[in-house]
């Protein structure tokens, strides 16, 4: 298929309303795994918890996620994408609720797992829904916005950690907080439209015209979209059967790898453990180690920034490819720990300067791309639940690492296990090359003939 050249044309705001506001929901996946680890140091002491009770609090959320991510699916494709986003939001206030206000343990894990499944919707959905409505040139910002306000979420949940920490009960506000957020979200959703190419597929075509029209789209331009949508759009029910079709294995395996290596390369592993990482290896004090990890943060805050800038530029590709070389060269570096004597200054810097330039490394490329991608690659009738198996296996991988990586240091060391990961980042990069296409600037319904053809690897552009 011949492709036209990006024209950067006009946009009207209102896709941008829309991605912001629906972006709440990343705020609040990005704050609630964020705020856990300063809350817990907490609640620990006023529940007298046990270790593996302080570990169910930090797990319950992410196995929840994991395992709403099929019915948000399900539900995205039946119901539509709206529905599920405002489940997500009623979800994260019920759980906000349920933690700010628990007399005991068991409401708190409740309340968790509450928020395990909004995250688990919204993580899946607002990608998918701000996919569906921005215009190919601008795609890759709108969506990946989602992800900025993720970064955003992590670094305010530090800041809010930071602020309530040494206040009685503060655990309380740190987890009771993002009921706002959440709130604006549920009344922003009532006011924002459904996805017009949802509507398409379910037979709402006029309704779906007014909704383009709003977006800026042409007359002319209307016409070309609707149809290649009716093209691509069938009214078989989306179900999981139809993911097993030779003609979507490819784009499910490929989604749900890329969706995978973004975990097991490790991100959480910083995001999470950051403090006991530098504490333990660059021998930091506590203070000094909070403070890298606000850096770190902010680091993945602003790289984001730069990422939304140059997607719709220079394309996913380069991003990723770029950003894993810079993930795997820290990681080496990091490995290097034995052979460096411990307790000098410059060692402290280069830990940092490591850490720093793999988060930059996450943040430029696999951070927003994952989530980007799994939004563009699916065909628009089972879009929903072959997302959902990517989101799916994103949070199980989440879950594996955030259980297994303290054992592994313990067992490994820092050495092996800091090369252990760059082992997988190498697997990354490899996966990236040979299988990753480069959708910038195509319409989705664009990637999904080229998919069909099987264009399934990089010649896609
Ligand atoms: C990942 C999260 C991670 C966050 C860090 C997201 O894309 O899915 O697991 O904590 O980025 O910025």
């Amino acid at each position: 298929m011949a492709h036209k050249p990006i024209k950067r044309v006009p946009v009207p705001g209102f896709i941008y309303v829309i991605a912001a506001f629906a972006g709440l929901g990343g705020f609040l996946f990005g704050y609630d795994t964020g705020a856990i680890s300063g809350a817990l140091l907490y609640i620990k002491k006023d529940m007298t918890l046990t270790t593996f009770q302080q570990e169910l609090v930090v797990a319950v959320l992410l196995f929840c996620a994991a395992m709403s991510a099929p019915f948000a699916g399900i539900s995205a494709d039946r119901f539509g994408r709206k529905k599920v986003v405002i489940a997500a939001a009623l979800f994260f206030i019920v759980g906000a609720l349920l933690m700010a206000f628990t007399p005991g343990y068991k409401l708190l894990i409740l309340g968790r797992a509450f928020v395990g499944v909004a995250i688990g919707f919204a993580s899946m959905t607002v990608p998918l829904y701000v996919a569906e409505m921005s215009p190919p040139n601008i795609r890759g910002l709108c969506v990946s916005l989602n992800q900025f306000l993720i970064t955003v979420g992590i670094l305010v949940a530090y800041g809010v950690d930071l602020s309530f920490s040494g206040i009685d009960g503060g655990w309380r506000w740190m987890l009771g907080l993002p009921m706002i957020p959440a709130a604006i979200l549920l009344i922003a959703m009532f006011f924002l439209p459904e996805s017009p190419r949802w509507l398409i597929k379910h037979g709402h075509k006029e309704r779906a015209k007014t909704i383009f029209k709003k977006l800026g789209m042409s007359d002319i331009e209307m016409e070309g979209t609707l149809q290649e949508i009716s093209k691509t759009a069938s009214h078989q029910k989306s179900d999981f059967k139809q993911l097993l079709k030779p003609s979507i294995r490819p784009a499910l395996v490929i989604g749900i790898l890329l969706a995978v290596f973004q975990q097991i390369s490790g991100i959480n592993t910083v995001i999470y453990y950051a403090p006991t990482l530098l504490a333990s290896i660059a021998k930091e004090t506590d203070v000094a180690a909070l403070i890298a990890t606000v850096g770190i943060g902010s680091v993945n805050v602003f790289i984001t920034a730069i990422a939304l800038y140059l997607l719709d530029r220079v394309g996913r590709r380069p991003l990723l490819l770029v950003g894993t070389s810079f993930m795997i060269i820290s990681l080496i570096i990091l490995g290097m720990e034995k052979w460096i004597p411990h307790g000098e200054e410059w060692i402290t810097w280069i830990y940092n300067g490591s850490l720093f330039l793999y988060i930059a490394g996450f943040a430029i490329g696999l951070g927003p791309v994952a989530w980007l991608f799994i939004a563009e690659i699916y065909p628009m009738r089972i879009r929903g639940v072959a997302m959902s198996c990517a989101t799916f296996a994103n949070w199980a991988a989440n879950f594996i690492v955030a259980i297994t990586f303290l054992s592994l240091l313990n067992t490994l060391g820092p050495s092996l296990t800091f090369w252990f990961y760059a082992v997988i980042a190498i697997c990354t990069f490899l996966f990236i090359y040979f299988y990753i296409p480069e959708t910038k600037g195509k319409t989705l319904e664009e990637i999904e003939l080229s998919f069909k053809k099987g264009g399934v690897t990089p010649p896609l552009n």
